[in-house]
């Protein structure tokens, strides 16, 4: 049975290829909407699914419809649509967001083939999160938010380097070429999907430090559409004036290379867009207070709770820059949509339908 339309999932996408971030963005996304989400109990210790009392995170990697070995025979990269189930993806989203469980497929990252299936029965968030959430037109149309994680290229060899190396052994070499392996279909089938985000946030190397090839140090973007029901763009001092902030001085500790803001209209894709910019990093973490309480639109329940997550998860990667600080606040954002819809919905009820909750 279909459920009611106050209780109908509300789904999110968030798309960025792999290694940029989306597992730590999910970490921080699940902690503002009040508790951490785990893998489901008792089922498949390969499950790439999160679960909390509100959000469920499936991850579309689950829709390969070509297993390892099967990308090898046929010569395509997991990025390829040839090697993506999309008429599936399709029919369990709106299934799930229709109120509908699905038996949805598993894609083992560890031996590289489907496993059986696992139930997700619909949560009040779906979040789907991976390669293609917006690809396809239809699973495009049944998003009620979405966002894509855009690392620039010197950005992305530098944390698969740290990762990759430090973590795994990998040789520089081979971290270059698997890299340059992916870019063709990357800039093909994944990239291109950024022109329909409601938000963007876009991670480059810094301005800062003349010629930085280091990639420790990062001038990140958030990219908000203008005119999305349910989402006001967040802004700095005055919304629709240019601006230019140097926060560093009395309130706030900078070391070298010091922090830099910038914020205005701008067009995205022939969209138009609000941009704010933080470039830099911040020495103090309990200083952020000072930079968040000259943000408006934050969708914050009370004052400071940016400052309040981002201490939190302060071992999250990217707390100390631009990265966690606007993933934590497209999470409160989200919050704030999910809240506005849920009440809509409620005022739009039947007489009656309260009574039965
Ligand atoms: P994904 O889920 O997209 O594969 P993760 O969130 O697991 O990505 O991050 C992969 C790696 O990228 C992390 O282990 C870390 O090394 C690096 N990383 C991710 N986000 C950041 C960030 N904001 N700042 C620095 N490094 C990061
Ligand atoms: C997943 C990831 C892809 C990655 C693939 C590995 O599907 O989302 O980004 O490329 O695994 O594929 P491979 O064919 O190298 O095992």
């Amino acid at each position: 049975a279909a459920a009611a339309a106050e209780e109908k999932t509300i789904v999110i996408g968030l798309a960025a290829d792999s290694g940029c971030g989306k597992s730590t963005f999910m970490r921080r996304l699940t902690s503002v909407f009040g508790g951490a989400a785990e893998p489901p109990k008792g089922g498949n210790p390969d499950s790439n699914t999160l679960i909390s009392d509100t959000t469920t995170v499936i991850c579309l990697d689950d829709y390969h419809s070509l297993d390892r070995t099967g990308r090898k025979k046929e010569g395509v990269t997991a990025l390829d649509p040839r090697a993506n189930d999309f008429d599936l993806m399709y029919e369990q989203v709106k299934a799930l967001k229709d109120g509908v469980a699905v038996e949805k497929p598993i894609y083992n990252h560890v031996s590289g083939l489907l496993d059986p299936p696992e139930l997700i029965k619909p949560p009040k968030i779906l979040v789907i999160e991976g390669l293609h959430p917006m690809f396809d037109s239809r699973v495009r149309d049944l998003l009620d938010f979405s966002i894509y994680l855009d690392i620039s290229n010197e950005v992305k060899f530098a944390w698969k380097i740290q990762r990759d190396m430090a973590e795994r052994g990998h040789s520089l070499e081979s971290i270059k070429a698997s890299i340059e392996a992916r870019k063709p279909d990357f800039d093909a089938y994944i990239d291109p999907q950024k022109q329909y985000a409601d938000a963007v946030i876009e991670v480059l190397p810094t301005q800062l430090i003349p010629d930085d090839n280091e990639g420790k140090v990062l001038r990140v973007k958030l990219i908000m559409k203008e005119g999305v029901k349910y989402f006001s763009p967040v802004y700095l001092f005055d919304e629709g004036s240019t601006i230019s902030w140097i926060p560093c001085g009395r309130k706030l500790t900078c070391s070298y290379p010091g922090i830099k803001f910038n914020y205005g209209p701008d067009t995205y894709f022939s969209n138009e867009v609000s941009v704010l910019e933080m470039d830099g990093q911040f020495d103090r973490l309990d200083e952020l207070i000072y930079v968040e309480s000259h943000l408006s639109n934050i969708s914050t329940k009370f004052y400071g709770e940016v400052t309040q997550q981002m201490l939190k998860h302060s071992d999250f990667p990217g707390s100390n820059n631009g990265t966690g600080l606007f993933q934590t606040i497209v999470g409160l954002k989200i919050r704030d949509l999910f809240e506005q819809i849920v009440a809509e919905r409620a005022a739009a009820a039947p007489v009656g339908a309260a009574a039965k909750a």
